[in-house]
């Protein structure tokens, strides 16, 4: 996500905001900016790359003299990474200018009014349409200019704002994305989180949403945005810096898993519009996915394990023959692609290169590629000839967590427009399917807050030497990401195996007490799972089932239960992985390994 920090008082606001901005770092950015008023006028500086650039460029601030600014690192959504897409942004006359994070959802209509009565645009971003649509209303009066630019944007933002007419005060905004202000005896602070400013105050107003800050050296005041001042409480925080950089999580990786209601969330509903999915990002026709006679997807690690499940989605809902292939493989097996072949790469960070080469062997030979992709403007993301992003904001940890679940999501979307377009899903089924996927935020906020009962079983595997995960069919999919989760960050060793084959050979691995995690969330496959339970327990193994609410039979098998909510079948995935990467998590903690960096691992291997 991008980090904003803004200062007004008695200091120089440059050094503070560059400070500031640098304990935002961990939310990822791809570029910053700065605008300070220096007396006479608004001065900016943006650029591309690291933080570091930025302050070496104003020699640590002391180029930009000024009492007043705001500052941003971007996290590139609409428009690459360039010097121009970041920001502050500002108007033609550089008098307004404003940071902003989160998605302004009808800024395209914002720009072709603009456009159309003269403003011209500098950048491919969504938030230059503010910096415009402000200086569209300004007539002298800040709030009223901001209340009525609030009253027609629609999307999220936190807002920064500085008008060279007022320099005695500087606005922030609030709606979906987080922001804070805060004060003490040298001036008032905005900030996205609480790290960038905790170093001047621990008394913190959270702006809640539709709210505006005045804020002025000595004093801040609260509105709505129909410019009625309302009173706020302050919140002292107690964290420590580094604590703080987690939101209070003990790692980045709990934080993580505690963000996928919200990544869910923002990778679907955008894609859901009046009861059908709109996947603008597919530049496909209907004809053209009607056309579609076999899918390819490809990817590593995790992203590779979410396009297992990709497979028995999409051949369960649209009835395409679908191929998985590990990209290693894919890249160097001269893989036949077939006419009215589509390839599907999934990757969170773009630039894993195993993945990037098997998208250019299959452009190589003539086939377009849709990547799934977490990060905007990476490498896979530029060449793929359409990119689906994952709004799942920039992932820290090493272990994925939150990237894979809005990859899921990704895939379960383009599965059910290729089988509504393809006549595969009838129009009652559709919608009710769409009412299954609106309701897995919740669900996987229901399951988090398990964690406790979750934490407590894990302490029992602390000193485990073999763990296996067995499932059918998407149960499978499921098993190979949870068995991936503990090996990468407990380094106990872990296998996944489709629960049919045990019997071909792993089972003699099992021995008194061996823990064996069996994923049966397909009402049609709970019996066979069970029997597989059943032939593991009688060697010995404790069994840890992770089932459906309306599975009660598996109690006669199971040592061990977790329950999950109900759900279509084809979205098990996304509630069942939830007890899992808590699993995972809590051996690895129990075992005091570094849960956000473990060793010989890198978050992105852009390496062979
Ligand atoms: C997952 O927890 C691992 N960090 C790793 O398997 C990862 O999924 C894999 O390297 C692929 O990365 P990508 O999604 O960035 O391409």
């Amino acid at each position: 996500m991008c980090g904003i920090v803004g200062y007004i008082g008695t200091k120089q606001a440059a050094p503070i905001i560059l400070d500031g901005l640098s304990r935002l770092e961990y939310r990822g950015y791809d570029s910053a900016g700065m605008a300070i008023y220096d007396g006479e006028k608004i001065n900016i500086t943006k650029s591309v790359g690291r933080l570091k650039i930025l302050e070496n460029l104003t020699h640590g601030g002391e180029t930009m003299a000024g009492i007043c600014g705001i500052g941003h690192t971007r996290w590139a959504t609409h428009g690459v990474p360039s010097n121009v897409n970041a920001h502050p942004h500002f108007n033609a006359d550089g008098t307004i200018t404003v940071v902003h994070n989160g998605i302004i959802e009808n800024y395209i209509q914002l720009r072709r009014m603009l456009t159309d009565k003269g403003y011209q645009f500098l950048s491919e971003t969504d938030t230059e349409v503010l910096a415009h649509l402000l200086d569209y209303y300004y007539k002298g009066n800040p709030m009223e200019t901001v209340t009525k630019v609030l009253h027609r944007v629609e999307g999220s933002y936190a807002l920064g704002i500085l008008f060279a007419d007022c320099p005695d005060q500087i606005f922030a905004a609030r709606k979906d994305s987080p922001l804070v202000v805060g004060q003490n005896q040298d001036g008032c602070f905005i900030a996205s989180d609480v790290p960038a400013i905790l170093k001047y105050t621990r008394k913190i107003y959270y702006v809640d949403n539709q709210e505006i800050v005045r804020l002025r050296a000595d004093h801040m005041h609260f509105y709505t945005v129909d410019e009625e001042e309302i009173q706020k409480e302050s919140v002292t925080i107690d964290w420590d810096a580094n604590a703080a950089e987690k939101a209070g999580y003990e790692h980045f990786m709990l934080k993580e898993m505690y963000e996928q209601p919200k990544t869910v969330t923002d990778t679907l509903l955008p894609r859901i519009k009046d009861n059908d999915i709109v996947i603008e990002e597919l530049n496909m026709t209907d004809d053209e996915l009607r056309g579609i006679r076999k899918i390819h997807i490809v990817a590593c690690g995790s992203a590779y394990h979410a396009g297992m499940t990709g497979k028995y989605v999409i051949e369960g809902l649209a009835r395409i023959p679908v191929e998985v292939d590990l990209a290693s493989e894919f890249r160097y097996r001269n893989p036949i692609l077939e006419e009215g072949a589509m390839v599907v790469v999934i990757s969170q960070s773009g630039e894993t290169a195993d993945t990037l080469a098997a998208l250019r062997e299959a452009k190589a030979r003539g086939f377009q590629v849709l990547g799934i992709v977490n990060v905007v403007g990476s490498s896979i993301a530029r060449e793929a000839d359409n990119v689906m992003y994952t709004w799942a904001g920039p992932e820290i940890a090493v272990a994925t967590t939150k990237a894979y679940s809005a990859q899921l999501v990704a895939l379960y979307l383009l599965a059910m427009k290729l089988g509504r377009v393809r006549g595969q899903i009838k129009n009652k089924e559709f919608v009710a399917m769409l009412g299954d996927l609106r309701c897995l935020p919740d669900q996987i906020e229901l399951l988090l807050n398990n964690k406790f009962k979750i934490q407590k079983f894990s302490n029992r595997y602390i000193g485990a030497k073999d763990v296996f995960f067995i499932g059918r069919g998407i149960d499978y999919a499921i098993s190979l990401e949870g068995s991936l989760k503990l090996k990468e960050i407990s380094y106990i060793h872990s296998e996944a195996y489709a629960a049919g084959e045990l019997k071909h050979g792993t089972i003699s691995l099992i021995e008194e007490g061996t823990l064996v995690a069996a994923v049966s969330t397909q009402p049609d496959l709970y019996a066979k799972t069970i029997s597989n339970m059943v032939e593991v327990k009688a060697r010995g193994a404790f069994v840890l089932a992770v089932t459906c609410e309306e599975n009660k039979e598996i109690e006669k098998a199971a040592d061990y239960v977790i329950y999950i909510p109900e759900t279509n079948p084809f979205f098990a995935n996304s509630l069942a992985i939830i007890p899992l990467q808590l699993f995972g998590y809590y051996v690895a903690v129990g075992k005091g390994c570094d849960v956000d960096k473990p060793r010989n691992l890198a978050k992105s291997v852009t390496v062979e």
